[in-house]
């Protein structure tokens, strides 16, 4: 089974536009921190709401101006990178594959059948089912519940630093898409495997 993230694995956020690059950044930034905030209070939110409250502080932050309704549109058509749906179909050959997002089930869902990518999963797997996000163990223990596969069975494949932390650290095998030569987290799990985008980890995998 391989398992993948969704924000910046799958999907290229970083092709966003409804900002200046800088205030997307902060957008972002600010997105993860909300998630982390949220799971240590114990006050879980669905992804979306903390985006939206993302989104809403960084156009205030920076002072720019945008359609927050028009942005929140805008993230569910996200577009896969060049080499997503062509990686999928090589690793689909001989394993089965899953997606485990922080993402709330109806966004997940909208967002990959908006791209098409939706019939290549066979579960869809949200932080949600566990009411806590990423890097908390329950969200990585989930794709050991509903997939069923003995934890070396399972590959989790992620671009971002701090999902690779939590996820080698809950002791799932993990491969790290690099995409922009960055630097793991001095913290958490390291990955067995680390790609620099999803056609070669497909090379690596076969
Ligand atoms: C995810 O999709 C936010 O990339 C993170 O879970």
């Amino acid at each position: 089974i391989v398992g993948f993230d969704g924000y910046g694995t799958l999907f290229d956020i970083t092709g966003e536009d409804w900002a200046p690059p800088e205030v997307v950044a902060s957008m972002r930034a600010k997105q993860l921190q909300y998630s982390w905030l949220v799971s240590l209070m114990g006050d879980y939110k669905p992804f979306r709401d903390l985006t939206r409250a993302a989104v809403e502080s960084a156009l205030q932050l920076h002072g720019a101006r945008a359609d927050v309704d028009r942005v929140m549109e805008g993230m569910l058509h996200i577009k896969p990178y060049p080499e997503t749906v062509a990686a999928l179909d090589r690793l689909a050959q001989n394993s089965r594959l899953a997606v485990l997002s922080n993402g709330d089930p109806p966004s997940l869902q909208a967002l990959l059948e908006n791209t098409g990518v939706r019939d290549r999963f066979q579960w869809v797997i949200s932080a949600e089912e566990a009411r806590v996000f990423k890097p908390s163990p329950a969200v990585y223990q989930l794709l050991l519940d509903r997939t069923g596969a003995e934890r070396d069975r399972v590959l989790f494949v992620s671009s971002n630093a701090f999902d690779v932390a939590g996820a080698a650290h809950f002791g799932l095998r993990v491969a790290w898409v690099n995409r922009r030569q960055a630097s793991l987290e001095g913290v958490g799990g390291r990955p067995e495997i680390t790609v620099g985008d999803l056609a070669e980890l497909a090379d690596r995998v076969a």
